[in-house]
């Protein structure tokens, strides 16, 4: 063996971000209408949420609506709001019973009144949990979050030689989590679609082709052994 601390390490996993991506393809596929993918994306939620913990990942942050989703059809968006309402009443006890903590991250003012109580309710129930941190990111975005930081900023009359990093992660919807380090998509795309882009900066990546309705325990196992294999260096010459 050849030299340095971390070298024969595998990497600590804190923080798995997913960005939940295939719904409507598996539905096509089957012959079925984009909503019924929807409807089957969601089922697996508890079983992933568990497999990661189970695995001692802490933080757990799922992409399920994008500020740019609102540019699909009304019913589409429509439907995806009365998903994540039943999302909320079908798995909060579960969650809540594994100590998992709900927070939402996104825009809370453009949702309607129905979808802010679901989160609102779900927040309220666990935040005394500590198992796991799992954060919805519904009505995200990461230009806007970077933008509301910047605003926040201006507003608190920070003076310009005093911003440092820290001063515009405490501005971010995710004040307080560590950032990802793995990014999971599925589904086969690969890019970002505007989703945690200043806390990704030194993320690990991992791209698959299966569709979300499809994604469950043997694909978490397969997504960590992929990333244990990682060495990440932060720009220095450890490897
Ligand atoms: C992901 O599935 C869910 C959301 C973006 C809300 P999609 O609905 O994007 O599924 P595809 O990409 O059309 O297959
Ligand atoms: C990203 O998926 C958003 C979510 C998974 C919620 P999209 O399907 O909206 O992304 P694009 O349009 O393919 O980039
Ligand atoms: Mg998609």
């Amino acid at each position: 063996m050849t030299g340095t601390s971390v070298s024969n390490t595998s990497e600590a996993l804190e923080h798995v971000a997913i960005i939940m991506d295939g719904n409507g393809r598996w539905a096509n596929s089957r012959g079925l209408i984009r909503s019924e993918g929807h409807r089957q994306g969601a089922t697996n939620l508890r079983e992933v949420v568990e497999a990661f913990a189970n695995e001692g990942v802490s933080f757990i942050t799922l992409y399920a609506f994008s500020m740019e989703n609102w540019q699909r059809p009304p019913k589409e968006v429509q439907n995806l709001f009365d998903l994540l309402v039943e999302s909320v009443a079908k798995n909060i006890e579960g969650l809540h019973r594994d100590g998992v903590r709900i927070q939402h991250i996104g825009n809370m003012v453009d949702l309607p009144c129905e979808v802010r109580e679901a989160i609102r309710h779900a927040e309220e129930v666990t935040q005394n949990n500590h198992q796991v941190t799992l954060s919805v990111a519904f009505n995200y975005g990461g230009r806007a979050e970077i933008i509301e930081a910047v605003k926040k900023i201006i507003k608190d009359s920070i003076p310009f030689s005093d911003i440092t990093e820290k001063i515009i992660e405490d501005r971010l919807y995710t004040t307080g989590l560590p950032d990802p380090d793995l990014i999971i998509r599925t589904a086969g795309e690969k890019r970002l679609s505007n989703f945690l882009i200043w806390q990704s900066a030194y993320s690990e990546y991992y791209f698959t082709d299966v569709l979300w309705p499809d994604f469950g325990e043997a694909d978490v196992r397969k997504a960590i052994r992929e990333y244990k294999s990682r060495r990440r260096k932060f720009g220095t010459l450890e490897s």
